[in-house]
């Protein structure tokens, strides 16, 4: 047994793995989802380290191990510092660490906020896809919030192939909105991009709605809005108002996960004093064992799993090594002998 070279994967390297790769990269968030609906994996409650002078700022850690052929194990370690946005530089910044599954050492450390925004996005237009089977296929696409994320989502989804008639932005940033609207063009998405001042325009005028704002809680919560039983993907997991879930079928992606940190389904959980308004989650609706009816509301809550950043993160491993670009540190571990050096 000997102990791994430690390598360190930079962003610009992370980037060139995950180019082009959505339709693997939605593949291999399936196959993970299911592995660890089949129990082959450990995935802890997220670890969240939150600042009394700091309020809106926090940093969470995501443990995990992943059996199957990956059989990876280690850490997300990543934080959301939402004033960074007005600041010019990105909300979220994020390291992984991949631990060997015979010795535990870590062997490589990844920028991670570019595997953390695949991951979630890779999951969305996972739960687009499954989700929309049972209904007609959503053709008018709302981003409530215009980040980073919304962006990673919609190339997600057009790069598994989706395309829409209709795009519709609200974002409470003008700034914001007129960004994400030059990235939709410079993508060269087909159709009218229409912004939209009013949250209520916005979600009305949208069979598929994803949620990706920093709202810390419920914002939106006038059911009549989503009378026309929308598609919502719910990434930001703290915008409805727990009255709309308990109108729609809850799909989530770990039933224990999604039910804390003050997400909505918490709330709803909070405000029933049960968990019947969640229908099972996503590996339910792949498995077969669940299937949402198309006349109501559906949302997907995804809480996001360390597994995933686990099995994406090992992915750029490996094509970074295959493609002999691995930068090793020499000497990162170097008291080996137990007694010292003979
Ligand atoms: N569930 C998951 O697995 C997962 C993973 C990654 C990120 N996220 C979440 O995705 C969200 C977006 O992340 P990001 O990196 O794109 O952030 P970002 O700061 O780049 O963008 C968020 C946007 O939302 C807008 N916004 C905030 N409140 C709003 C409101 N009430 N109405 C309309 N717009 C509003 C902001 O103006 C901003 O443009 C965050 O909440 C993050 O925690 C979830």
């Amino acid at each position: 047994m000997t102990v791994p070279p430690f390598a360190v994967i930079s962003g610009a390297q992370v980037q060139e793995a995950l180019d082009g790769r959505e339709k693997q990269i939605v593949e291999l968030v399936e196959a993970t989802y299911r592995l660890h609906g089949a129990g082959a994996s450990v995935n802890p409650p997220s670890y969240f380290l939150r600042f009394p002078d700091r309020p809106s700022a926090r940093i969470i850690a995501l443990p995990a191990s992943i059996g199957g052929p990956a059989r990876v194990d280690g850490l997300k370690w990543i934080s959301s510092f939402p004033e960074n946005v007005a600041n010019g530089i990105p909300r979220a910044s994020a390291v992984l660490i991949l631990n060997d599954h015979d010795t535990g050492y870590p062997f490589a450390c990844l920028e991670a906020s570019v595997i953390s925004a695949t991951r979630t996005a890779a999951s969305a237009a996972l739960a687009a896809d499954w989700l929309s089977r049972g209904r007609e296929r959503p053709t008018r696409v709302g981003f409530f919030g215009a980040g980073l994320i919304a962006r990673y989502i919609h190339s997600f989804l057009a790069g598994t192939g989706w395309s829409f008639d209709e795009i519709g932005v609200h974002d409470l940033s003008a700034d914001s909105a007129a960004g994400f609207c030059g990235y939709l063009e410079r993508s060269g998405a087909a159709g009218p991009i229409t912004v939209h001042p009013g949250a209520e325009q916005l979600v009305r005028s949208s069979d598929l709605v994803v949620f990706a704002t920093v709202a810390g809680r419920p914002h939106v919560g006038d059911l009549s809005w989503f009378e026309h039983a929308p598609l919502v993907l719910h990434v930001s997991l703290r915008d409805l108002a727990p009255e709309i879930l308990l109108a729609s079928t809850n799909i989530v992606d770990d039933v224990e996960h999604c039910l804390k940190a003050d997400t909505s389904p918490h709330l709803a959980e909070q405000l029933t004093g049960n968990r019947d308004f969640v229908a099972g989650t996503l590996d339910d609706v792949m498995a077969g064992r669940v299937t949402p009816p198309a006349d109501r509301p559906l949302v997907f809550s995804p809480f996001g799993l360390g597994v995933l950043d686990l099995a994406v993160g090992k992915y750029v491993y490996d094509e970074v090594a295959r493609s002999g670009e691995l930068r090793v540190v020499d000497d990162f571990f170097s008291e080996l002998g137990r007694y010292g050096r003979g």
